[in-house]
């Protein structure tokens, strides 16, 4: 029995190929062509969950289906497909939280379909089944548990160099992968001086930007699981670009969304940062559920971490901000830090003499090179409060569609400037 119906209005070809997934995962998915048209289903039926709008291809029609989800006491949510450049500017825009969600083409009608089942989860549209049930009691349907959907997207940051972003990433990932048998993408974001797979004794790696340069010509549309190379860790490590120029590819949205599409496959996503607040760096911070920060205690990297919670009160994502002091062990109390710098601290990590750069030297995270240090122990505290405290499923979305380019069913859709 279908659990929720879906109105979509898109392409003959990507309708098709859309509909066969949610049909498949037990979705009824309804086309819509008109406004009209789905002005009639919406007062006819009262299990339309989603609606699927093309906001690139036909933005008047689009504005009017938008306008009608909300009218008359309705509050369905949208997902839209929008050019990648309007949505960088919405990221840049209003940040309000709204159900709706965006996504660029090209897409996977896969991943439309998770999308579409996490945003029906967390409307709680009433259906006869349970909608929680999810997938896994179909008949047929593939073995993924729920806690699959919502992997965890941890960045580490601090807009200060060498406070340990990149070792702490390294071994939490390491730690979460080894000993705590989760499933980790260990992405290197910093496209000016990241070393993660260098640290990790891999050379060459293929890159995002590589990949989406050929995706250029072969479609291919790998996803980041499929680019990813594999550290015999088990870590699967991912590289953005390997030189500074010519990044122009890694368009900062589309990187937000396939990182995003990447906690359908792993348990975490951990982030090594470049430290800038630049646009790829913001639409990371939108998406993450933890921001962890490394901080030395010295006046500077303390400043640094004042500067950046004052910045995540602007974009609202301050309570995403956890701690770790870093070689904490020169006298400073961790409650001292947490009162200067204004966050909590989730973890201290001590200091490690020469053993994480013995360790990167040798190609190996100090997790599997040096386990029995006293220092592997306070990343394993680390790794147990990100475990305790992760968010259960949290899907972060999108900022609101109506916010940057205008109200409702009559009104212009002209973009506004913002
Ligand atoms: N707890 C620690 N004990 C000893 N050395 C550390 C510790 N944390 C970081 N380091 C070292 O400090 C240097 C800078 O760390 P890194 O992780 O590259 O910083 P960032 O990524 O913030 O620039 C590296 O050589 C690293 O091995
Ligand atoms: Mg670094």
């Amino acid at each position: 029995m279908p659990r929720s119906a879906v109105a979509i209005a898109l392409p003959h070809a990507e309708l098709v190929a859309v509909s066969s997934q949610l049909t498949e995962a037990g979705y009824e998915a309804i086309e819509v062509k008109t406004a009209d048209e789905l002005e009639v289903l919406l007062s006819t039926r009262r299990d339309i969950g989603v609606a699927i709008l093309d906001g690139e291809n036909d933005f008047d029609r689009t504005i009017e289906m938008y306008g009608l989800l909300h009218d008359e006491g309705r509050n369905i949510p949208a997902l839209m497909v929008v050019a990648a450049r309007a949505l960088d500017r919405m990221g840049m825009a209003g940040r309000a939280r709204v159900s709706d969600e965006y996504f660029t083409r090209p897409y996977s009608a896969e991943s439309l379909r998770w999308r579409v089942e996490a945003m029906l989860i967390r409307a709680e549209v009433p259906t006869d089944d349970a909608v929680h049930g999810g997938m896994i009691e179909e008949p047929g349907a593939p073995e993924i548990s729920e806690e699959d959907r919502h992997g965890q997207i941890v960045i580490v940051f601090n807009p200060k160099g060498g406070v340990g972003k990149t070792t702490i990433a390294v071994n939490v990932a390491a730690m979460l992968q080894i000993r705590k048998s989760q499933r980790v993408l260990l992405v290197d974001c910093d496209t000016v001086t990241g070393h993660v797979a260098s640290s990790l004794g891999m050379e060459n790696v293929r890159t995002v930007a590589d990949a989406w340069t050929e995706d250029l010509t072969t479609g291919a549309g790998e996803t980041f699981a499929e680019i990813a190379a594999h550290h015999e860790s088990g870590i699967a490590v991912l590289v953005m670009a390997e030189s500074p120029l010519h990044t122009e590819i890694l368009e900062p949205k589309r990187v937000a969304e396939a990182i995003t599409v990447a906690r359908q496959a792993f348990d975490w996503v951990v982030v090594d940062m470049h430290p800038d607040y630049g646009p790829l760096n913001q639409v990371i911070f939108e998406r993450a559920d933890k921001i962890i920060v490394p901080v030395t205690p010295d006046v500077p990297a303390i400043r640094a971490a004042v500067q950046l919670r004052e910045v995540a009160v602007e974009l609202e994502i301050r309570d995403r901000l956890a701690m770790v002091v870093n070689r904490a062990n020169s006298g400073v109390s961790v409650a001292d830090m947490e009162r200067t710098v204004g966050m909590p601290a989730l973890a201290e990590v001590r200091s490690a003499g020469m053993l994480f750069v013995r360790a990167a030297n040798e190609g190996r995270s100090a997790v599997e090179r040096f386990p029995k240090e006293k220092v592997i122990d306070d990343i394993e505290l680390l790794a147990d409060r990100m475990i305790a405290t992760r968010d259960p499923g949290a899907a972060k979305t999108g900022s609101g569609f109506m916010g940057i380019f205008g109200g409702g069913r009559n009104t212009n859709p002209s973009v506004r400037a913002s």
